[in-house]
């Protein structure tokens, strides 16, 4: 017997032997252009992006591109995601002491590139879209507020209109965090373009990847100078079309390194080709369960542009423990499902909750100069912790077929005949 038998809900043959592939960009990763790009930028023995013997500027190419699919004047190509969200919140003049708005509901990333910028993050309630909660927002705003970070989760995007709405009311910086989201649009928009600046993460589970990988992209000729200066220490040496920088505007300062290689660079260009191919297929999918799942006694997560998003699937069943008997029932039945963060909201991680850096002293919770009173705790924001706690996903890729949906909605039916 195997161990999905052994837990198969009605202790009978599970609907698959085996969980189908839900890696995105990932899946592409050993096709043929994409081994041909990098083996060209191996040949030229030019890895660095703004010198080498034989410079193919790729970065270069990856981030013309991304400007020309998203319709945004500039994109940065830096390391990671999170390097990304540190340069835009530079590139928006984020600095020490003050506040930035984020949702309950999200990776850690969010909350450090806050604090690496040394400002303090607070977070907002997440709604039935586990998206930034726009009234919750507003009610978390005071005079220290400096920016609000939405992030589009797992392919879903926020509800930007009412996001945009609340910010330009109160001068608020909008730094959307899309690395969950890349190639989502909302109400005709590319996720990422909405805002002041959007940041994009290639990591490996994401929809394209370079392994590691981010893109900063912004309208904002002030937030890209700043931006495309601190991912390459500070400007000093070149601009990202590799001639001397003139400092056009303001100060220049000491930044550091986050920058993209070569490598990273040809690999982007040849992901980026597919991105409407997998969230195509993915929303599809996606899109084919719900709709044959809708008569379940499930509430099911708020979608605010069905037409835009990447593909999710996620319910929410009456309370937790039952969430988590489903899910294990799913997975034994060979569909890959989870509780999306293990059912927590961000801060209950312990160096959150206890506010812990690598500094003792300082900005941005042990400061003297801009001293904070903002605490975190179980409890404060019980909507999304609830919400999450309760909240079943299922795991969606471009590579899954017609029967693998199938399957999920024959699992889906299967355990809640028994649970529900
Ligand atoms: C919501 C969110 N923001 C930021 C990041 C950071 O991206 P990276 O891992 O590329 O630094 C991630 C990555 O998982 C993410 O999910």
């Amino acid at each position: 017997m195997t161990a999905n038998e052994a837990l198969a809900i009605d202790g009978g043959t599970p609907v698959r032997a085996t969980p189908y592939e839900t890696g995105k960009g990932l899946c592409y990763l050993s096709e043929e252009e994409e081994i041909a790009a990098v083996t060209e930028v191996l040949r030229s023995r030019s890895l660095f992006r703004y010198y080498g013997p034989q410079l193919l500027r790729r970065t270069e190419a990856f981030e013309k591109r991304l400007s020309t699919f998203l319709g945004v004047r500039h994109t940065v190509a830096v390391s990671s995601g999170t390097a990304a969200l540190i340069c835009g919140l530079v590139g928006l003049g984020v600095e020490e002491g003050d506040e930035v708005i984020v949702p309950a509901v999200t990776f850690i990333a969010t909350v450090g590139a806050v604090v690496a910028v040394r400002a303090v993050p607070v977070f907002a309630e997440v709604d039935e879209s586990l998206t930034l909660c726009p009234r919750s927002f507003e009610e978390n705003i005071t005079a220290k507020t400096r920016a609000v970070i939405p992030v589009h989760l797992a392919n879903v995007a926020c509800d930007m209109d009412a996001i945009m709405a609340v910010a330009r009311r109160h001068g608020i910086a909008v730094l959307e965090d899309a690395a969950q989201a890349i190639g989502v649009a909302y109400r005709g928009r590319m996720v990422g373009a909405i805002g002041d600046a959007g940041a994009f993460s290639l990591q490996l589970s994401k929809n394209i990847t370079t392994g590691e990988g981010g893109a900063l992209v912004t309208e904002r000729w002030d937030v890209y100078d700043r931006a495309v200066r601190y991912q390459d220490q500070g400007g000093q040496f070149t601009t990202s079309h590799g001639e001397v920088r003139e400092h056009a505007s303001g100060e220049p300062f000491i930044g550091t390194n986050l920058r993209m290689n070569e490598i990273a660079g040809a690999l982007a260009c040849v992901q980026l080709g597919r991105l409407n191919a997998i969230v195509g297929t993915m929303r599809e999918r996606a899109r084919s369960i719900r709709q044959r799942l809708a008569d379940l006694p499930v509430d099911w997560r708020r979608i605010p542009d069905p037409e835009g998003e990447g593909g999710s699937v996620l319910f929410y069943l009456p309370d937790e423990e039952i969430a988590v008997r489903f899910v294990a029932a799913l997975r034994a039945e060979g569909i890959p499902a989870d509780r999306l963060y293990g059912g927590q909201p961000v801060y209950a991680n312990p160096a959150v909750l206890e506010q812990r850096t690598p500094w003792r002293t300082g900005c941005p919770f042990h400061c003297t100069v801009h001293p904070t009173t903002r605490r975190y705790y179980m409890g404060l924001c019980p909507r999304s912790e609830d919400l999450l706690a309760r909240g079943v996903s299922i795991g969606i890729g471009p590579l899954m077929t017609e029967q693998d949906a199938d399957d999920v909605v024959r699992a889906v039916r299967k355990v809640a005949a028994q649970l529900l």
